[in-house]
């Protein structure tokens, strides 16, 4: 995938990976559509990836805010209406957004039914909706890529992880299934590895940051799988630590 001049689709955009992604994507030449709830937040990282995207070298891209909550599926057609009015037809959607559920986080047995609910609301309907908005569209011009960022804890069990685990392994199998269906559009799973963000210090507060990647090397690992993209196996379960980060002008 050309990321130079593509339109780009990034949900959970306005802090932590997906707003070092669309930044990093701006300045590559993408048109981004960024969507997050926070509209301060979100706006502050529209405007660093404009910044980026002005450059040295001139407009090579330009960012956009969409302050929608992925797990209302009544916003789902506006995002994605409102993306392809902003950037053109999509060539690259990041399904990024993403929650724990209540944190700490319970054992199953004390999860409540709603609160599962609603990780999958946000986990896997919300993801789930928007490809099926806007998938057929890639389909039928044979073109696209489609990432679901995923988690180890997709494939591994941690006590306390379940519900969000849970989410996370049904999106990595929706990955697989929309690959199988929709072929040549590409779909993956993306593990980014543990991450100094939000979400990582809402999860284990007491983690040694120094341990964590920094998200903006995963984001620039990402492009690099975004770009080869055509060579990974349709629905694999890729670890961006696999990928070299690319070197953007
Ligand atoms: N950090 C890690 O160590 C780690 C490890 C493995 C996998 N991951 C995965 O990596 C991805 C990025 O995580 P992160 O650590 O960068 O998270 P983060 O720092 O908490 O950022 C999450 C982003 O998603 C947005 N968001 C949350 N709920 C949303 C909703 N319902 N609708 C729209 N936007 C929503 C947030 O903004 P608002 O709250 O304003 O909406 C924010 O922009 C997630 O899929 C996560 O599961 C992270």
């Amino acid at each position: 995938m050309e990321i130079e001049n593509a339109a780009v689709l990034v949900t959970g955009a306005s802090r932590g990976l997906g707003r070092e992604l669309s930044i990093a994507l701006a300045r590559a030449g993408a048109r981004v559509a960024m969507v997050a709830r926070g509209e301060e937040a979100l706006e502050e990282a529209v405007a660093a990836a404009n910044a980026a995207a002005r450059g040295p070298h001139g407009e090579r891209g330009a960012a956009h805010g969409l302050a929608f909550d992925v797990g209302d599926k009544t916003a789902i057609h506006r995002i994605a209406g409102a993306a392809v009015a902003l950037v053109g037809n999509l060539d690259v959607v990041v399904h990024n957004a993403s929650t724990l559920g209540r944190v700490p986080m319970p054992l199953l047995l004390d999860t409540d039914c709603e609160e599962l609910e609603r990780v999958l609301a946000v986990n896997l309907l919300g993801p789930f909706r928007l490809t099926k908005a806007l998938a057929g569209s890639m389909f039928l011009r044979k073109t696209g890529v489609v990432a679901f960022v995923s988690s180890d804890a997709a494939v591994s069990a941690y006590a306390r992880w379940g519900a969000y685990g849970v989410s996370k392994a049904a999106q990595d199998h929706l990955a697989r299934t929309f690959a199988a269906e929709l072929d040549p559009v590409r779909f993956f799973a993306v593990d980014p590895g543990e991450m100094d963000t939000k979400m990582h210090a809402d999860a284990i507060p007491d983690a040694d940051r120094s341990t964590l990647a920094d998200p903006r090397d995963v984001a620039l690992r990402l492009v690099t799988l975004l770009t080869r993209a055509a060579r990974v196996p349709n629905g694999a379960r890729v670890l961006a630590s696999d990928f070299p980060k690319a070197e953007l002008r």
